[in-house]
């Protein structure tokens, strides 16, 4: 796997309340491990469906990830952190999971919380932009937001498991995700090798 060069500006990640915690902590971990700086929010939402998929608290979760020590975390309601402003310098930002909430919002301008606040920014700044979106079935109210969201640049990455490449287990089809997630950011410029579609078997 070859990192690009971006490790110098940190990338803003945004929890929100759809399912998937585990795709929310496999992303901060990642760039960590990778020693990229990373600047977390969460809602309140984030938070409630954190503590019915993990195994550990969302409060462990951010003690582990400070230990790092590139990493900072801002409560969604501290609208005057850095990252709520153009003039502070990220890489770009990605929310995972995304909710239909949070993708509406965006989509129509509504900066109500820090993690809104902070992907708006990164629009009008045209930063890179992924949103990782939860939800099934879509309707054209969701479906109508994310083409929104699209056509300005964002980057929609639904969590699809990668059904050709067999995955054995959830944390396979997570890992995934993860992937595809860093590499949409530029974090890292091509997939695992195992990840990659090799054809069909010969
Ligand atoms: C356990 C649980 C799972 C949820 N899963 C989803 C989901 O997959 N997608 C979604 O859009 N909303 C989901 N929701 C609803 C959102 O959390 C809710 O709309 C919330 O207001 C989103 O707020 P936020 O966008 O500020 O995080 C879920 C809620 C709970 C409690």
């Amino acid at each position: 796997m070859k990192l690009s060069t971006i490790a110098t500006h940190p990338i803003v990640v945004g929890i929100s309340g759809a399912s998937g915690s585990g795709i929310a902590n496999g992303v901060i971990s990642a760039l960590l491990q990778m020693e990229v700086p990373v600047i977390a929010t969460a809602s309140s939402a984030a938070r409630m469906v954190w503590q019915q998929e993990m195994d550990f608290s969302f409060g462990e979760a951010l003690e582990n990830w400070q230990d790092s020590g590139n990493f900072t975390y801002y409560p969604p309601a501290d609208i005057q952190a850095p990252i709520a402003s153009g003039t502070f310098p990220t890489h770009g930002m990605v929310i995972v999971p995304c909710s239909m909430s949070t993708v509406a919002a965006i989509a129509h301008g509504f900066s109500d919380n820090l993690i809104r606040r902070a992907a708006d920014v990164c629009i009008k700044e045209r930063r890179p932009l992924t949103i990782v979106p939860r939800e099934t079935p879509l309707s054209a109210i969701h479906l109508e937001n994310m083409a929104k969201l699209a056509r300005l640049g964002v980057t929609v990455l639904p969590p699809e498991p990668p059904f050709y490449l067999k995955p054995r287990s959830l944390d396979d089809v997570i890992d995934f995700i993860v992937e595809k997630t860093l590499a949409s950011l530029g974090v890292i410029e091509t997939l695992p090798d195992k990840m990659q579609y090799q054809g069909p078997p010969r």
